[in-house]
């Protein structure tokens, strides 16, 4: 299967080609058609797939074919939501790349970036805007933007831009939409929760789900060192020093423990920076160009580098500690083996993280592989998991178990209750979500699955 044969134009062929992409990836190839054809798409493909021209190449070539259209000033005619600032720089640089023989014009919207320039651009006239919700939010309250125009709407990162943190947003932002519009749903978590949420609104979406699980992704090494807290600093730079590592992103709960730990890291003479939230977003912006450079060697990050990120030939990950949901963990480790490239994940263990280790491992459907340092064994042992451990806050909530097939069947059993039970319950908290729901949200009623 060629790019050619999808029915992208020349432009867009060109531009593929300028970028060295001698044949579309699995999900470009089953994604274009179905966007091409103008319908709703939920699509769950692994990290480092491309599913990011499974939906901007499809999206160039529609509007590409209608240019006597013409974009009215504040309008646009497709909105991409993702969850960060970076990653909606990055889309919106992608974007770029792949219009630049056509006269499709994109814009990137997001918070610390200047308002002025920014509702300059959309008076001008922009196709496609690549947002976060709260600066979009932001320019909708002041008028600056309309999206009664609006023909396609995006939600990158799926699964994150509908959990609690965000799903409010959307739903201010999609009451503002046409009832009638084009929705495209990617990640590469796309839960049975989620799916389920997604179709109490959006009907007849086609579904596709490539290898949706980092498990199956055997182009990441994943292995564990277990540890004690306090002295996880001192192992992680044994590691770099011993091992010779030219290179990692490594990932810490807080901002408080990233900012402290690249000081660590630096004070013992290794390259290290600091990448947070609190930071000025051209500092971020910085941060992260030098190290897709190289010029910064190990980038110490908050979750905000989880998600959708893209660093070429990125050699490894270190989790330095573990992300509480599970999710998390295939997003940070899938910032290495990207584009059929291979990789390393690596993570420091304590007791404190054995439930978030339960949860990821139960999630992956196989125990990570460990390689303990006599010179570094932990005071507290971090004990072996149980591979069907579901977090307290999600017991209740759980629809399917994940990974079934690689689960005792004495597992399945037990599980399988619970499943029936809890299906039942989250059918009719959909139900009623679904029928309190206003004439355009995506789930009007506040009380999603998630509500506690
Ligand atoms: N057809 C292709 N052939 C080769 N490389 C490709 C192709 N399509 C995309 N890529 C490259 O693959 C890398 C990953 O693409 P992208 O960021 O879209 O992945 P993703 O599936 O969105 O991952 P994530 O789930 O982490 O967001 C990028 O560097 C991109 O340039
Ligand atoms: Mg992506």
């Amino acid at each position: 299967m060629s790019f050619s044969t999808l029915g992208l134009s020349q432009p867009l062929l060109q531009a593929i080609e300028d970028q060295g992409y001698s044949k579309p990836t699995d999900i470009q190839e089953k994604a274009i058609p179905v966007v091409l054809q103008g319908k709703d798409l939920m699509a769950a493909a692994a990290t480092g797939t491309g599913k990011t021209a499974s939906f901007v190449l499809p999206l160039l070539e529609l509007f590409t074919s209608e240019l006597q259209y013409q974009v009215r000033a504040k309008r646009i005619r497709a909105l991409i939501l993702v969850p960060t600032r970076e990653l909606a720089l990055q889309v919106q640089g992608n974007i770029e790349l792949y219009a630049k023989h056509t006269p499709i014009t994109s814009l990137a919207m997001l918070g610390g970036l200047d308002m002025d320039a920014q509702k300059e651009q959309l008076i001008e006239g922009v196709d496609i805007l690549v947002a976060t919700p709260g600066r979009l939010l932001d320019m909708l309250h002041r008028r600056a933007l309309h999206l009664d125009e609006l023909e396609v709407l995006v939600l990158d990162e799926a699964d994150r831009m509908l959990d609690m943190g965000f799903i409010a947003d959307i739903n201010k932002i999609i009451e503002r939409c046409p009832a009638e519009r084009q929705n495209l749903f990617f990640s590469a978590t796309l839960s049975d929760e989620v799916r389920d949420l997604v179709k109490t609104s959006i009907f007849h979406a086609v579904e596709l789900s490539l290898s949706a699980d980092t498990s199956s992704k055997s182009s990441i090494e994943q292995w564990l060192i277990t540890v004690d807290k306090d002295t996880k600093s001192t192992l992680l730079s044994h590691l770099i020093k011993h091992n010779d590592w030219q290179q990692g992103l490594i990932f810490v709960r807080t901002k408080h423990g990233v900012a402290k730990l690249a000081n660590q890291l630096q004070k013992r003479g290794i390259e290290a920076e600091a990448i947070h939230s609190d930071k000025s977003q051209a500092v971020r912006s910085q941060m992260l160009a030098d190290f897709k450079a190289g010029d910064i060697q190990f980038l110490v990050a908050t979750d905000i580098a989880s998600r959708g990120i893209d660093i070429d030939d990125l050699a490894r990950v270190i989790n330095y500690d573990l992300p509480n949901d599970a999710n998390d963990y295939i997003h940070r480790i899938g910032r290495t083996g990207r584009a059929g490239n291979s990789g390393e994940a690596v993570s420091l263990v304590s007791r404190d993280d054995f439930k978030s280790l339960c949860a990821i491992e139960s999630r992956l459907g196989h125990i990570i592989t460990r390689n303990d340092l006599e010179d570094f064994k932990p005071r507290k042992e971090v004990p072996i998991s149980i591979l069907d451990y579901v977090p307290k806050n999600q017991r209740s909530e759980i629809i399917k178990p994940q990974n079934e097939t690689q689960k005792s069947k004495t597992q399945n059993k037990k599980t399988a209750v619970n499943r029936n039970q809890n299906s039942t319950k989250a059918a009719e908290k959909s139900n009623i979500s679904a029928s309190k729901k206003p004439a355009n949200s995506l789930w009007g009623s506040k009380k999603t699955i998630w509500d506690k």
